[in-house]
Protein backbone atom coordinates (compact mmCIF):
# COMPACT_ATOMS: atom_id res chain seq x y z
CA UNK A 1 0.00 0.00 0.00
CA UNK A 2 1.14 3.46 -0.78
CA UNK A 3 2.25 5.71 1.84
CA UNK A 4 -0.18 8.37 1.29
CA UNK A 5 -2.93 5.50 1.23
CA UNK A 6 -1.75 4.33 5.09
CA UNK A 7 -2.01 8.08 6.27
CA UNK A 8 -5.59 7.78 4.56
CA UNK A 9 -6.29 4.21 6.23
CA UNK A 10 -5.17 5.89 9.75
CA UNK A 11 -7.32 8.72 9.75
CA UNK A 12 -10.38 7.72 8.83
CA UNK A 13 -10.23 4.46 10.85
CA UNK A 14 -9.34 6.60 13.81
CA UNK A 15 -12.03 8.81 13.29
CA UNK A 16 -14.68 6.47 12.94
CA UNK A 17 -13.47 4.67 16.02
CA UNK A 18 -13.35 7.99 18.36
CA UNK A 19 -16.82 8.81 16.90
CA UNK A 20 -18.49 5.60 18.16
CA UNK A 21 -16.68 4.49 21.56
CA UNK A 22 -15.54 8.05 22.85
CA UNK A 23 -15.76 8.07 26.29
CA UNK A 24 -18.33 10.32 28.07
CA UNK A 25 -15.74 12.96 29.34
CA UNK A 26 -17.12 16.27 31.47
CA UNK A 27 -14.74 18.43 29.40
CA UNK A 28 -16.46 16.69 26.29
CA UNK A 29 -19.86 18.48 26.95
CA UNK A 30 -19.39 21.16 24.75
CA UNK A 31 -16.64 22.96 23.38
CA UNK A 32 -16.25 25.96 25.52
CA UNK A 33 -12.61 27.12 24.94
CA UNK A 34 -12.09 27.96 28.71
CA UNK A 35 -13.22 24.50 29.82
CA UNK A 36 -11.28 22.50 27.04
CA UNK A 37 -8.16 25.15 28.15
CA UNK A 38 -8.91 23.96 31.90
CA UNK A 39 -9.28 20.44 31.01
CA UNK A 40 -5.73 20.20 29.18
CA UNK A 41 -3.64 21.77 32.14
CA UNK A 42 -5.40 19.70 34.22
CA UNK A 43 -4.61 16.51 32.20
CA UNK A 44 -0.90 17.56 31.81
CA UNK A 45 0.94 14.82 33.95
CA UNK A 46 -2.19 13.69 35.44
CA UNK A 47 -4.30 10.85 34.72
CA UNK A 48 -8.06 10.93 33.10
CA UNK A 49 -9.48 9.46 36.75
CA UNK A 50 -7.72 11.56 39.01
CA UNK A 51 -8.70 14.73 36.84
CA UNK A 52 -12.28 14.30 36.40
CA UNK A 53 -13.43 15.57 40.38
CA UNK A 54 -10.88 18.22 40.77
CA UNK A 55 -12.30 19.19 36.79
CA UNK A 56 -15.75 19.16 37.84
CA UNK A 57 -15.75 21.20 41.40
CA UNK A 58 -12.85 23.53 39.58
CA UNK A 59 -15.39 24.47 37.14
CA UNK A 60 -18.36 24.91 39.42
CA UNK A 61 -16.10 27.29 41.95
CA UNK A 62 -14.84 29.10 38.92
CA UNK A 63 -16.94 28.50 35.71
CA UNK A 64 -15.93 31.55 33.86
CA UNK A 65 -12.66 33.17 32.60
CA UNK A 66 -13.70 36.13 34.81
CA UNK A 67 -14.36 34.33 37.75
CA UNK A 68 -10.81 32.47 37.77
CA UNK A 69 -9.23 35.89 36.92
CA UNK A 70 -10.86 37.47 39.68
CA UNK A 71 -10.47 34.62 42.61
CA UNK A 72 -7.87 35.10 45.20
CA UNK A 73 -4.82 32.89 44.61
CA UNK A 74 -5.17 30.72 47.84
CA UNK A 75 -8.15 29.53 46.22
CA UNK A 76 -7.11 28.16 43.21
CA UNK A 77 -4.33 26.58 44.40
CA UNK A 78 -6.62 25.38 47.55
CA UNK A 79 -8.66 23.94 44.34
CA UNK A 80 -5.50 22.24 42.91
CA UNK A 81 -4.60 21.18 46.30
CA UNK A 82 -3.72 17.21 45.54
CA UNK A 83 -3.09 17.48 41.88
CA UNK A 84 0.30 18.37 42.18
CA UNK A 85 2.45 20.38 39.45
CA UNK A 86 1.11 23.36 41.12
CA UNK A 87 2.64 25.95 38.97
CA UNK A 88 0.14 24.69 36.69
CA UNK A 89 -2.59 26.32 38.72
CA UNK A 90 -0.71 29.97 39.07
CA UNK A 91 0.12 30.34 34.89
CA UNK A 92 -3.47 28.65 34.16
CA UNK A 93 -4.49 32.04 36.30
CA UNK A 94 -2.26 34.18 35.03
CA UNK A 95 -3.44 33.28 31.44
CA UNK A 96 -6.97 33.49 32.75
CA UNK A 97 -6.26 37.50 34.14
CA UNK A 98 -4.91 38.10 30.23
CA UNK A 99 -7.93 36.84 28.29
CA UNK A 100 -10.16 38.81 31.03
CA UNK A 101 -7.84 42.76 30.55
CA UNK A 102 -7.26 41.78 26.68
CA UNK A 103 -9.87 39.81 25.53
CA UNK A 104 -12.89 40.67 27.41
CA UNK A 105 -12.89 37.04 28.80
CA UNK A 106 -13.29 35.35 26.11
CA UNK A 107 -10.84 33.21 25.03
CA UNK A 108 -9.61 34.05 21.06
CA UNK A 109 -9.73 32.24 18.55
CA UNK A 110 -6.46 32.86 17.28
CA UNK A 111 -3.48 30.61 17.21
CA UNK A 112 -0.88 33.10 18.66
CA UNK A 113 -2.82 35.01 21.39
CA UNK A 114 -3.20 31.82 22.58
CA UNK A 115 0.13 30.41 22.45
CA UNK A 116 1.05 33.31 24.00
CA UNK A 117 -0.93 32.79 27.14
CA UNK A 118 1.18 31.52 30.36
CA UNK A 119 1.53 27.97 30.79
CA UNK A 120 0.16 27.43 27.49
CA UNK A 121 3.18 25.66 25.18
CA UNK A 122 2.53 23.77 21.44
CA UNK A 123 0.38 21.01 22.81
CA UNK A 124 -2.18 23.12 24.80
CA UNK A 125 -2.35 25.51 21.93
CA UNK A 126 -2.80 22.77 19.43
CA UNK A 127 -5.92 21.00 21.74
CA UNK A 128 -7.62 24.38 22.71
CA UNK A 129 -7.50 25.68 18.55
CA UNK A 130 -8.65 22.09 17.49
CA UNK A 131 -10.95 20.90 19.96
CA UNK A 132 -12.50 24.44 20.41
CA UNK A 133 -12.35 26.08 17.36
CA UNK A 134 -11.77 23.13 15.11
CA UNK A 135 -8.74 24.57 13.75
CA UNK A 136 -6.60 21.88 12.05
CA UNK A 137 -3.52 22.31 14.21
CA UNK A 138 -1.62 18.98 15.99
CA UNK A 139 -1.89 18.24 19.90
CA UNK A 140 1.32 16.08 20.22
CA UNK A 141 2.15 14.97 23.66
CA UNK A 142 3.92 11.96 24.77
CA UNK A 143 0.83 9.78 24.49
CA UNK A 144 0.56 11.30 20.66
CA UNK A 145 4.39 10.50 20.01
CA UNK A 146 3.62 6.90 21.11
CA UNK A 147 0.55 5.75 18.24
CA UNK A 148 2.44 7.58 15.78
CA UNK A 149 6.16 6.15 16.75
CA UNK A 150 4.40 2.94 16.33
CA UNK A 151 2.14 3.39 13.27
CA UNK A 152 4.53 4.12 11.11
CA UNK A 153 7.83 2.42 13.18
CA UNK A 154 9.45 5.50 13.75
CA UNK A 155 12.97 5.21 15.60
CA UNK A 156 13.91 8.34 16.41
CA UNK A 157 14.68 9.52 20.46
CA UNK A 158 11.15 10.95 21.24
CA UNK A 159 12.95 12.67 24.46
CA UNK A 160 14.52 15.00 21.65
CA UNK A 161 12.54 18.63 20.48
CA UNK A 162 13.65 17.59 16.89
CA UNK A 163 11.91 14.73 16.99
CA UNK A 164 8.63 16.37 18.70
CA UNK A 165 8.97 18.53 15.52
CA UNK A 166 9.22 16.12 13.03
CA UNK A 167 5.96 14.09 14.38
CA UNK A 168 3.83 17.66 14.82
CA UNK A 169 4.50 17.65 11.22
CA UNK A 170 2.90 14.76 10.38
CA UNK A 171 1.00 14.82 12.93
CA UNK A 172 -1.13 17.68 11.06
CA UNK A 173 -0.80 16.32 7.80
CA UNK A 174 -2.99 13.46 9.02
CA UNK A 175 -5.82 15.74 10.23
CA UNK A 176 -8.80 15.21 8.20
CA UNK A 177 -10.31 18.08 6.44
CA UNK A 178 -13.49 19.87 9.53
CA UNK A 179 -12.43 17.27 12.12
CA UNK A 180 -9.07 18.52 14.09
CA UNK A 181 -10.98 18.61 17.39
CA UNK A 182 -12.02 14.68 16.82
CA UNK A 183 -9.17 13.50 15.29
CA UNK A 184 -6.49 14.88 17.72
CA UNK A 185 -9.01 13.57 20.99
CA UNK A 186 -9.04 10.10 18.95
CA UNK A 187 -5.30 10.15 18.72
CA UNK A 188 -5.14 10.79 22.48
CA UNK A 189 -7.82 8.16 23.42
CA UNK A 190 -6.15 5.32 20.86
CA UNK A 191 -3.05 6.44 23.40
CA UNK A 192 -4.91 6.18 26.81
CA UNK A 193 -7.13 3.04 26.14
CA UNK A 194 -5.20 0.80 23.34
CA UNK A 195 -1.99 1.86 22.54
CA UNK A 196 -1.07 2.03 25.73
CA UNK A 197 2.55 2.26 27.14
CA UNK A 198 3.59 -0.92 28.13
CA UNK A 199 1.06 -3.73 27.04
CA UNK A 200 -0.78 -2.39 23.76
CA UNK A 201 -3.75 -4.08 23.07
CA UNK A 202 -3.32 -4.12 19.52
CA UNK A 203 -6.53 -6.75 18.73
CA UNK A 204 -8.89 -4.47 19.16
CA UNK A 205 -6.87 -1.34 17.64
CA UNK A 206 -9.10 0.37 14.83
CA UNK A 207 -5.57 0.71 12.56
CA UNK A 208 -3.69 -2.69 13.73
CA UNK A 209 -3.72 -3.56 10.00
CA UNK A 210 -1.08 -0.79 8.40
CA UNK A 211 0.81 -0.50 11.81
CA UNK A 212 4.43 -1.06 10.80
CA UNK A 213 5.63 -1.63 14.35
CA UNK A 214 3.01 -4.11 15.01
CA UNK A 215 3.75 -5.66 11.39
CA UNK A 216 7.74 -6.15 12.49
CA UNK A 217 6.95 -7.64 16.14
CA UNK A 218 8.55 -4.39 17.07
CA UNK A 219 5.61 -2.33 18.93
CA UNK A 220 6.76 -2.79 22.75
CA UNK A 221 10.14 -1.84 21.92
CA UNK A 222 8.76 1.46 20.41
CA UNK A 223 8.96 4.47 21.02
CA UNK A 224 12.57 4.86 21.77
CA UNK A 225 13.04 6.85 24.35
CA UNK A 226 15.92 8.32 26.61
CA UNK A 227 15.90 8.22 29.99
CA UNK A 228 15.57 11.08 31.67
CA UNK A 229 18.08 11.97 34.84
CA UNK A 230 16.40 10.66 37.88
CA UNK A 231 15.74 13.30 40.42
CA UNK A 232 18.46 14.33 42.52
CA UNK A 233 17.83 13.53 46.49
CA UNK A 234 17.46 16.13 49.27
CA UNK A 235 17.68 15.07 52.86
CA UNK A 236 15.18 17.53 54.87
CA UNK A 237 14.38 17.80 58.33
CA UNK A 238 10.92 18.99 59.32
CA UNK A 239 9.38 19.81 62.72
CA UNK A 240 5.89 19.85 63.63
CA UNK A 241 6.19 22.40 66.40
CA UNK A 242 2.71 21.69 69.01
CA UNK A 243 1.56 24.82 70.37
CA UNK A 244 0.54 25.51 73.80
CA UNK A 245 -1.15 28.55 76.12
CA UNK A 246 -3.20 30.43 73.90
CA UNK A 247 -1.82 27.85 70.77
CA UNK A 248 -2.77 24.91 72.11
CA UNK A 249 -4.15 22.10 70.16
CA UNK A 250 -2.27 24.69 66.39
CA UNK A 251 0.40 23.80 64.56
CA UNK A 252 3.23 25.94 63.63
CA UNK A 253 3.30 25.90 59.50
CA UNK A 254 4.65 28.79 57.00
CA UNK A 255 4.12 29.74 53.50
CA UNK A 256 6.44 29.08 50.68
CA UNK A 257 7.94 32.07 48.71
CA UNK A 258 6.22 33.74 46.06
CA UNK A 259 7.87 32.36 43.58
CA UNK A 260 10.21 29.02 42.76
CA UNK A 261 8.80 25.20 43.89
CA UNK A 262 5.38 24.97 45.44
CA UNK A 263 5.25 28.82 45.48
CA UNK A 264 2.33 30.24 48.27
CA UNK A 265 1.62 26.94 49.14
CA UNK A 266 1.58 25.85 52.79
CA UNK A 267 4.08 23.74 55.31
CA UNK A 268 5.73 22.50 58.15
CA UNK A 269 8.82 24.00 59.06
CA UNK A 270 12.01 22.56 57.34
CA UNK A 271 15.71 22.28 56.54
CA UNK A 272 17.94 21.04 53.84
CA UNK A 273 21.23 19.00 55.37
CA UNK A 274 24.27 19.71 53.93
CA UNK A 275 25.36 17.09 51.85
CA UNK A 276 27.70 15.77 53.61
CA UNK A 277 25.41 15.48 56.61
CA UNK A 278 22.88 13.33 54.67
CA UNK A 279 23.37 9.53 56.39
CA UNK A 280 22.22 11.81 59.55
CA UNK A 281 18.69 10.37 57.99
CA UNK A 282 19.38 7.13 58.37
CA UNK A 283 21.82 6.85 61.15
CA UNK A 284 23.39 9.67 63.72
CA UNK A 285 25.32 9.74 66.97
CA UNK A 286 23.82 11.42 69.77
CA UNK A 287 25.82 14.14 69.22
CA UNK A 288 24.49 14.40 65.64
CA UNK A 289 20.86 13.79 66.80
CA UNK A 290 21.42 17.10 68.95
CA UNK A 291 23.11 18.80 65.82
CA UNK A 292 19.96 18.64 64.00
CA UNK A 293 17.98 18.99 66.68
CA UNK A 294 19.55 22.74 66.61
CA UNK A 295 20.07 23.35 63.70
CA UNK A 296 15.75 23.27 63.16
CA UNK A 297 15.55 24.94 66.47
CA UNK A 298 17.87 27.31 65.26
CA UNK A 299 15.91 28.12 62.14
CA UNK A 300 12.49 28.75 63.74
CA UNK A 301 13.99 30.65 65.85
CA UNK A 302 15.63 32.83 63.47
CA UNK A 303 12.49 33.19 61.60
CA UNK A 304 9.91 33.50 64.30
CA UNK A 305 11.67 34.36 67.48
CA UNK A 306 10.22 31.05 69.24
CA UNK A 307 12.33 29.01 71.27
CA UNK A 308 11.11 25.19 70.50
CA UNK A 309 12.40 21.76 70.98
CA UNK A 310 12.87 18.68 69.19
CA UNK A 311 11.98 15.92 71.43
CA UNK A 312 10.86 12.66 69.21
CA UNK A 313 11.03 11.15 65.91
CA UNK A 314 7.44 11.29 64.00
CA UNK A 315 7.81 9.68 60.91
CA UNK A 316 9.82 9.57 57.29
CA UNK A 317 8.07 10.91 54.46
CA UNK A 318 9.13 10.60 50.10
CA UNK A 319 7.91 13.63 48.18
CA UNK A 320 9.29 13.36 44.55
CA UNK A 321 8.98 16.24 42.18
CA UNK A 322 9.98 15.62 38.32
CA UNK A 323 13.39 16.86 39.02
CA UNK A 324 14.08 16.49 42.95
CA UNK A 325 13.20 13.72 45.48
CA UNK A 326 12.87 14.87 48.89
CA UNK A 327 13.76 12.56 51.78
CA UNK A 328 12.02 13.95 55.07
CA UNK A 329 12.38 13.40 58.48
CA UNK A 330 9.81 14.83 60.86
CA UNK A 331 9.95 15.41 64.46
CA UNK A 332 7.41 16.40 66.53
CA UNK A 333 8.79 19.48 68.77
CA UNK A 334 7.35 21.53 71.64
CA UNK A 335 7.63 24.94 72.83
CA UNK A 336 10.36 25.59 74.50
CA UNK A 337 10.96 27.80 77.69
CA UNK A 338 13.47 30.62 77.24
CA UNK A 339 16.91 29.84 77.65
CA UNK A 340 20.15 29.98 76.80
CA UNK A 341 21.39 28.34 73.19
CA UNK A 342 23.49 25.77 74.84
CA UNK A 343 21.07 24.82 77.47
CA UNK A 344 18.56 24.77 74.89
CA UNK A 345 20.60 22.55 72.85
CA UNK A 346 21.74 20.28 75.48
CA UNK A 347 18.06 19.76 76.32
CA UNK A 348 16.67 18.88 73.06
CA UNK A 349 19.66 16.57 72.45
CA UNK A 350 18.81 14.87 75.88
CA UNK A 351 15.15 15.03 74.81
CA UNK A 352 15.56 13.22 71.25
CA UNK A 353 18.06 10.46 72.10
CA UNK A 354 17.27 9.81 75.88
CA UNK A 355 20.69 11.07 77.15
CA UNK A 356 20.33 12.80 80.59
CA UNK A 357 20.84 16.46 80.04
CA UNK A 358 24.69 16.54 81.59
CA UNK A 359 25.23 13.52 79.45
CA UNK A 360 24.09 15.54 76.18
CA UNK A 361 25.36 18.67 77.27
CA UNK A 362 29.13 17.42 77.45
CA UNK A 363 28.64 15.32 73.93
CA UNK A 364 27.88 18.58 72.49
CA UNK A 365 28.98 21.94 71.80
CA UNK A 366 27.07 24.68 70.05
CA UNK A 367 28.57 25.19 66.48
CA UNK A 368 28.60 28.70 66.01
CA UNK A 369 28.81 28.36 61.96
CA UNK A 370 25.23 28.76 61.84
CA UNK A 371 23.51 27.32 58.95
CA UNK A 372 21.78 29.97 56.63
CA UNK A 373 18.56 30.08 57.52
CA UNK A 374 16.07 29.09 54.54
CA UNK A 375 14.37 31.89 52.82
CA UNK A 376 11.61 33.21 55.22
CA UNK A 377 7.71 32.63 54.25
CA UNK A 378 4.89 33.99 56.55
CA UNK A 379 4.67 31.66 59.88
CA UNK A 380 1.45 30.81 61.39
CA UNK A 381 -0.48 28.75 64.43
CA UNK A 382 -3.22 26.80 62.40
CA UNK A 383 -5.67 24.53 64.02
CA UNK A 384 -6.77 21.21 62.16
CA UNK A 385 -10.35 22.86 60.74
CA UNK A 386 -7.76 25.77 58.71
CA UNK A 387 -6.59 22.88 56.64
CA UNK A 388 -9.62 23.39 54.80
CA UNK A 389 -8.58 26.96 53.46
CA UNK A 390 -4.69 27.37 53.27
CA UNK A 391 -3.15 24.74 50.17
CA UNK A 392 -0.73 22.59 51.52
CA UNK A 393 0.97 19.34 48.99
CA UNK A 394 0.05 16.16 49.56
CA UNK A 395 3.45 15.34 51.86
CA UNK A 396 2.76 17.78 54.19
CA UNK A 397 -1.15 17.15 53.75
CA UNK A 398 -0.70 13.31 54.57
CA UNK A 399 1.64 14.07 57.37
CA UNK A 400 -0.67 16.75 59.52
CA UNK A 401 -3.67 14.47 58.94
CA UNK A 402 -1.33 11.66 60.53
CA UNK A 403 -0.81 13.94 63.34
CA UNK A 404 -3.97 15.22 64.22
CA UNK A 405 -5.46 11.81 63.97
N1 LIG B 1 -5.46 13.79 27.60
C1 LIG B 1 -5.11 15.03 27.24
N2 LIG B 1 -6.14 15.68 26.70
C2 LIG B 1 -7.19 14.83 26.72
C3 LIG B 1 -8.54 14.91 26.32
N3 LIG B 1 -9.02 16.04 25.79
N4 LIG B 1 -9.31 13.84 26.51
C4 LIG B 1 -8.81 12.73 27.07
N5 LIG B 1 -7.58 12.60 27.47
C5 LIG B 1 -6.76 13.62 27.30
Amino acid sequence: MEQEAIKTFFSTELLGWYRLIKRDLPWRKNRDPYRVWVSEIMLQQTRVDTVIPYYNQFMDKFPSVTALANAPETEVLKSWEGLGYYSRARNLQAGAKEVAQRYGGIVPDDKAAVAGLKGVGPYTSGAIMSIAFNRPEPAVDGNVMRVLSRYFCLEDDIAKPSTRIGIEKLAASLIPEGAAGDFNQALMELGALVCTPKSPSCLPCPVMEHCAARLSGRETELPIKTKAKPPRAEFRAAAIVAGSGEHADKVLVRQRPATGLLAQMWELPHLELPKDKAEWLSEASPKEQGELAEMISRMVETDTGLLIRPRSWFTDADHIFSHIHWKMRFYLADLGEERSASEDVAAAASSLIGLTAAEAASAYKVDSQAEEAEVIGTYRWISKSDMETLPFPNLFLRILKQYWE
